[in-house]
């Protein structure tokens, strides 16, 4: 059908497309083969005739051509028995899994799913306050309970009130990098009754792949990991991979959830990231993060010295420098399989020429501990401390996430109640309640 309406330039694109083809076939993943031949015959967005000119102008009309929901004539996302499956067991073979799904809803959606499956209303799930807030929204879709505590003196607390978690949630490595002793955990949770072990590792989807940094969570024996490959690897944003290990997983339960989850058109564009993510890691597994990791490495130190949010407007205003995270006393800056040398020497001269005013090194927020406000924060009170400390990080720029309103002048409280309706009918009710933070 698309053939009868061609032009002579379509024809001209077409042909083009058609010898790349030739030249690229041999050593393509199956995935992109098959998405290149429906675009020949479906191409999306009407051969990118209906895409904005104003965004063409940008990026041209390539990645509309090729940008459907992934066809039933090309494999099914949700039930893959062809090219998606085979590119999946690709990726589980580099990265070390049993098994691993492709996400088109980021890591957030993977964190969800991994939580989903493994509880239900009223279990317990023990986990860090300095976990994503996906991890948090996964709490109030499970109807999940909260624990949140150092692992071991959690497990033991529990033991202690007769109750044991469904599972334990660690995020390793920390938006700042911090990376927990997972082998220790993972023995600790297996060696109880086999607790389940779920890290996010959205921050280090390249640690299996350089022998002088941390192992990755699969080689200690997470049994679900989330990584975000369109952080530190190179998919394209928003696309991730849940890997699972061992066998006290419920590979059915994931696959259920990852079916509610995320919207049921999914992207091609993300999944041919996904699909060339392991095959680019593979041509170099050892060595390919070696470069980077020696640029981190000689940068680490000056980084150090600098301060937060003043630092980082800094940075942005005056250098085009765009630090990832920025807080009262830190940046948080991003080295990548793109970065090279020049960026950073030049980021290292920014950095020591860099003329910051006393003002920008003011820390706040380290009152004593007052009376705790009743305010809850998923399942527990949100001390005058911490309140205080983010009021001052709202004053010096930060933005709270979480909040009801983006001012932080409120905090949603939502109260879990659990509904029993039947042997195997329990759910939760949500209610919220506005509480001001001033
Ligand atoms: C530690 C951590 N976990 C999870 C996420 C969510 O990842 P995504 O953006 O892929 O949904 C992020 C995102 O920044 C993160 O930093």
């Amino acid at each position: 059908m698309y053939c009868s309406v061609l032009d002579a330039k379509d024809k001209v694109l077409e042909y083009k497309m058609s010898q790349q083809d030739e030249e690229d076939k041999h050593e393509l993943p199956p995935l992109i083969i098959a998405m290149k031949t429906s675009a020949e015959t479906n191409p999306g967005h009407s051969r990118g005739r209906a895409a904005p000119s104003s965004l063409t102008q940008l990026i041209g009309v390539k990645p509309f051509i090729y940008d459907f929901a992934a066809l039933p004539e090309l494999d099914s996302f949700f039930f893959p028995k062809g090219p998606i499956l085979d590119a999946q067991k690709q990726a589980a073979k580099v990265f070390g899994s049993l098994e691993t799904w492709f996400l088109i809803g980021g890591t957030t959606c993977g964190i969800q799913a991994a939580i989903m499956a493994t509880y239900s209303p009223g279990d317990i799930l023990i986990l860090r306050r300095n976990s994503h807030s996906s991890a948090i929204s996964a709490l109030v879709l499970a109807g999940a309970a909260p624990k949140y505590i150092i692992v071991e003196t959690a497990i033991r607390e529990l033991e202690m009130e007769g109750k044991k978690p469904v599972a334990v949630f660690v995020t390793s490595p920390t938006y700042h990098g911090i990376c927990s002793n997972l082998s220790e955990i993972s023995r600790l949770c297996h060696s109880k009754g086999n607790i389940p072990l779920i890290v996010d590792e959205a921050r280090g989807a390249h640690l299996g792949f350089y022998p002088h940094l941390p192992c990755s969570a699969l080689k200690q024996g997470a049994d679900l990991v989330v990584q975000s490959t369109h952080k530190g690897l190179s998919s394209l944003t928003k696309s991730s991979m849940l890997h699972m290990s061992g066998n006290i997983i419920d590979r059915e339960m994931i696959c259920r959830c990852l079916q509610t989850l995320p919207s049921t058109s999914p992207s091609c564009l993300l999944l041919a990231s996904l699909v060339a993510t392991p095959s680019k890691l593979s041509e170099t597994p050892k060595s390919i993060f070696e470069e980077a990791v020696k640029l981190a490495v000689e940068a680490k130190d000056v980084i150090k010295k600098l301060p937060g949010y003043e630092a980082n407007k800094m940075l942005y205003r005056d250098h085009d420098i765009i630090c990832e995270l920025a807080g009262s006393r830190y940046v948080t800056l991003v080295i990548n399989l793109g970065t090279c040398r020049e960026h950073v020497e030049r980021l290292v001269s920014v950095i020591k020429h860099l003329v910051i005013s006393s003002q920008a090194f003011v820390h706040g927020g380290d009152d004593d501990d007052k009376a705790a406000r009743r305010v809850a924060h998923g399942g527990e009170t949100i001390t005058e401390r911490a309140l205080d400390y983010l009021l001052s990080v709202r004053r010096k720029g930060g933005i709270i996430s979480g909040a009801s309103d983006h001012q932080f002048s409120s905090v949603l409280v939502c109260k879990l109640q659990y509904v029993w309706s039947g042997a195997s009918n329990s759910y939760a009710s949500i209610s919220h309640m506005h509480t001001r933070t001033d």
